[in-house]
């Protein structure tokens, strides 16, 4: 019987906020590949704030999703039929798998899982997620012993875990996320000095009460206001990472760049500095087998969240813009 291929495409464009109703529910007859092509089945998809910036009209790090196409999406998934000799039924491979069942991709576009790997953290802390904190903190934030970072949506996939790595390299650590009970779980669960509930008001106060020394290292994953209010609260050769601006992913207009720029950057000689985790890819494996020693060690926690079945992809977007998770938002697919 001809397998079916469930899948979601973008119905229509969003203005703001993403909903369910900017996604459309299709099946479709499963696509053999052809030679030099994967067919993949998919187990796992990543839910990432990036989703939401992909779907702007204008292009990101990579094209933006067009109306009609299947919505982009990074997945780990198993190889069922394979038209190349590099990859044979049964190998996990990992790639832009898109919100489907199946994806009959070319080989060169999905990158062959080490097998064994817990395939959680394959998505997580061994995979973009983890490694983004990895090189983003040590390479371009450059933490030293003693000295304070900051991190925002320190809750989640990725600042659960450059709050983690920043404590190991000796630094005090002062982690921002929504709601007292995920400020409790990062101090007490995962060893954060301080969290500090960022919709509970007076911002500039508690950041200042919470970085008495001020801040060397502001690892910034949101942009918005709290970029605005760590800027004032940075020491001289302060760096600032620049990972991600959610905050504005559902913006219509994207608010204008925070007051300081450059007049305290030129003061205080800060560096702020942008990156995407694949340039430092040359550098991958090594970052990697830190990271599951430190795993293996139990020095780091890997947190995920997983919900189950696709068809809760879009209402799971929302729900992470809502800060439902703790730690890597993953969708069991199958
Ligand atoms: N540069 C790169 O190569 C790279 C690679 C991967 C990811 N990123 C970026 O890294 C950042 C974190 O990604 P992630 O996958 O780890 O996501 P995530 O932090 O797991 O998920 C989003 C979390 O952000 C918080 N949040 C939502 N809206 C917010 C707002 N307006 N202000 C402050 N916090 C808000 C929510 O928690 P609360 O409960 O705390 O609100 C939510 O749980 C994103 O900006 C992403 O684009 C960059």
């Amino acid at each position: 019987m001809a397998r079916t291929n469930r899948r979601w495409l973008l119905a229509e464009r969003p203005t703001g906020m993403v909903g369910p109703e900017h996604f459309r529910f299709d099946q479709v007859p499963v696509e053999s590949p052809g030679p030099g092509q994967v067919l993949v089945r998919s187990l796992w998809l990543s839910l990432d704030p990036a989703n939401r910036a992909w779907l702007a009209p204008t292009p990101t790090y990579k094209s933006a999703v067009q109306p009609d196409e299947v919505m982009h999406g990074f997945a780990l998934g198993r190889v069922e039929e394979s038209g190349d000799p590099r990859l044979a039924p049964g190998d996990i491979v990992s790639g832009m798998l898109g919100w489907q069942d199946y994806a009959t991709l070319p080989v060169a576009e999905v990158h062959k899982e080490p097998a064994g790997r817990d395939p959680r953290h394959a998505m997580g802390v061994l995979g973009v997620t983890g490694l983004t904190a990895y090189f983003g903190l040590l390479e371009v934030g450059q933490p030293k012993v003693g000295e304070t970072v900051v991190v925002s949506a320190a809750g989640g996939a990725v600042g659960s875990i450059v709050g983690q790595l920043a404590k190991l390299a000796g630094c005090r650590v002062v982690g921002l996320a929504g709601g007292p009970e995920k400020c409790r779980w990062l101090e007490q669960e995962l060893g954060f000095d301080v969290a500090i509930d960022y919709r509970a008001g007076n911002l500039r106060r508690a950041m200042k009460a919470a970085c008495p020394d001020g801040i060397d290292v502001y690892f910034d994953n949101v942009g918005g206001d709290i970029l605005a209010t760590a800027l004032f609260l940075m020491n001289e050769r302060g760096r600032i990472v620049a990972c991600g601006n959610l905050s504005q992913y559902n913006a219509e207009r994207p608010a204008p760049g925070p007051m300081g720029v450059p007049g305290l950057v030129v003061v205080k000689r800060l560096r702020i500095e942008g990156f995407i985790v694949t340039d430092y890819y040359d550098r991958r494996a090594a970052a990697e087998a830190a990271l599951t020693r430190l795993l293996a060690s139990g020095q780091l926690k890997a947190v995920e969240d997983v919900v189950e079945g696709l068809e809760k992809a879009p209402a799971t977007l929302v729900e992470l813009f809502q800060g439902r998770n703790r730690g890597k938002l993953l969708i069991k697919v199958a």
